[in-house]
């Protein structure tokens, strides 16, 4: 018997099939079920790819039973606590992290790549003032597509590179724009001085003229230690193996099409309240529960299997212990309290919830415990962005992860167009 193979049985027929076992470097195996139905006539079915594995893939990591998250080998926590996202965008592209003059030369080339065309303008401008930013966002990332359609070769690696780092550096831009616009407030042009994290933050507070707010002292600064946070929280959204985003950007580049409307529909997937629009739903599910005494009512609901309500926040598909990226944010947490000034009343309710929850029969059978989008609002709100851009900050760090593992599907030779089956119950 080949060792390296699955047998089945059809017990109908008495037919066996041999299917071949493919071994990871990390983590499971795979079954190779690719000539399942050309064998025996029936396909497989895996509602929402729970047990389904779409692609080979050497980005990113995850282990769900221990919690261990990596980017290209590395740990999350080693790359969170000394690394820049800039750092993190060249390893999770380049598959190593820059040397100091690779980086400097990164950072520089984005910083020069910021500027969107000023036609883009009237895209943004055409939105009514309370259009959600991830709604400008989609259609201003759709919109890139046809500024860099003609000479795009997906088959040139340095034409690549460019289509890459384009949109890397053009997103933070976006969004700004998206949030000045949402305000009714002219937009601030990015500021080639600055770096990637300290720009975004530039161009969401200065004033027309580029000013920063100002005080008694003088003109308000940047400080160092929202920079730092915020680049933190982008480094820990950078990628994160074959989520419902990431899945959509590979299903819309395998029909061919323009990488930036591939981007613009991971976009909008992770719109959605039960992936990256958590964290904008767990701060008002934060506000809406409004004290730590209104909690347990809250609990018993979350638990109740005839109330939609879900705990935001909690759970995720592939994580049965901590997700790694929480602990991490709840780390930065603790640090910024004072610093930044946390909202305690909000990270009260925050604590208790976690308190109760990782108590619970309920949660514990589940192996529900708080994901990524539970701690970051707190921070974010503290860095004084909006509960509407909170995805957008999501987006922001999530870019480089679409856009390489779209590389990475277009430069896979066993690629093919994607087109699941169904089992078909109609008349
Ligand atoms: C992200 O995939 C990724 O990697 C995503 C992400 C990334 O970086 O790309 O990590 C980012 O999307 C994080 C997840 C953010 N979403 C939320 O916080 C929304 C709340 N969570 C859930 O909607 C849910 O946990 C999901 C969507 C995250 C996961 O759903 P699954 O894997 O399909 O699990 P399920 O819905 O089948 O739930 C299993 C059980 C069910 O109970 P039973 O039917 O077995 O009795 O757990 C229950 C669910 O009712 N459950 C919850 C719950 N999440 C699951 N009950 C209460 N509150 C919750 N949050």
């Amino acid at each position: 018997m080949n060792k390296d193979t699955i047998t089945m049985t059809n017990n109908r027929t008495n037919e066996q099939y041999d299917f071949n076992i493919l071994d990871a470097t990390r983590g499971p195996s795979v079954v190779d079920i690719s000539s399942f139905y050309k064998e025996t006539g029936m396909f497989t079915y895996d509602v929402g790819y729970t047990s389904t594995a779409s692609c080979k893939s050497n980005i990113t990591f995850i282990d769900g039973e221990k919690g261990e998250l990596r980017y290209r080998g590395m740990l999350i926590e080693e790359l969170a606590e000394n690394h820049s996202y800039l750092e993190t965008c060249y390893l999770l592209l380049n598959g190593h992290l820059p040397t100091t003059e690779q980086l400097l030369d990164f950072d520089l080339e984005l910083r020069h790549r910021s500027f969107i065309d000023e036609s883009l303008h009237h895209l943004i401008d055409a939105f009514p003032d309370a259009a959600h930013p991830m709604s400008i966002l989609a259609s201003g990332v759709s919109a890139l597509a046809s500024f860099y359609y003609e000479h795009l070769n997906m088959k040139d690696e340095q034409e690549c590179q460019d289509m890459a780092r384009r949109i890397i550096a053009k997103i933070p831009t976006l969004a700004a724009f998206a949030y000045r616009k949402s305000l009714g407030i002219p937009f601030i042009y990015p500021n080639i001085d600055l770096s990637f994290t300290e720009n975004f933050l530039y161009m969401m507070r200065a004033y027309p003229g580029g000013k920063m707010k100002r005080t008694a002292n003088g003109e308000e600064k940047i400080k160092p230690i929202e920079i730092k946070a915020l680049d933190t929280i982008f480094t820990l959204h950078a990628d994160h193996e074959q989520n419902a985003s990431t899945t959509t950007v590979r299903n819309v580049a395998s029909t061919g099409a323009h990488p930036y409307v591939a981007i613009s529909a991971g976009i909008s997937a992770l719109w959605g309240r039960a992936h990256g629009g958590a964290n904008e739903s767990v701060m008002a599910q934060m506000e809406m529960i409004g004290d730590v005494k209104n909690v347990d009512a809250f609990i018993e609901r979350a638990k109740d299997p005839n109330d939609e309500f879900r705990l935001m926040g909690f759970g995720h598909r592939v994580y049965k212990n901590f997700d790694p990226r929480a602990k991490a944010l709840k780390k930065l947490q603790d640090q910024l309290k004072d610093e930044l000034n946390l909202d305690s009343k909000l990270m009260d309710i925050a604590h208790r919830i976690e308190e109760i929850a990782l108590n619970d029969e309920y949660f514990i059978k589940r192996n529900l415990y708080p994901n990524i989008d539970f701690y970051s609002g707190v921070i974010l709100t503290a860095l004084g962005i909006k509960r509407p851009m909170f995805t957008a900050i999501f987006v922001i760090g999530r870019t480089v992860g679409w856009i390489t593992q779209l590389m990475e599907f277009k430069n896979d030779s066993s690629s093919k167009i994607a087109r699941p089956r169904q089992l078909y119950l109609g008349s």
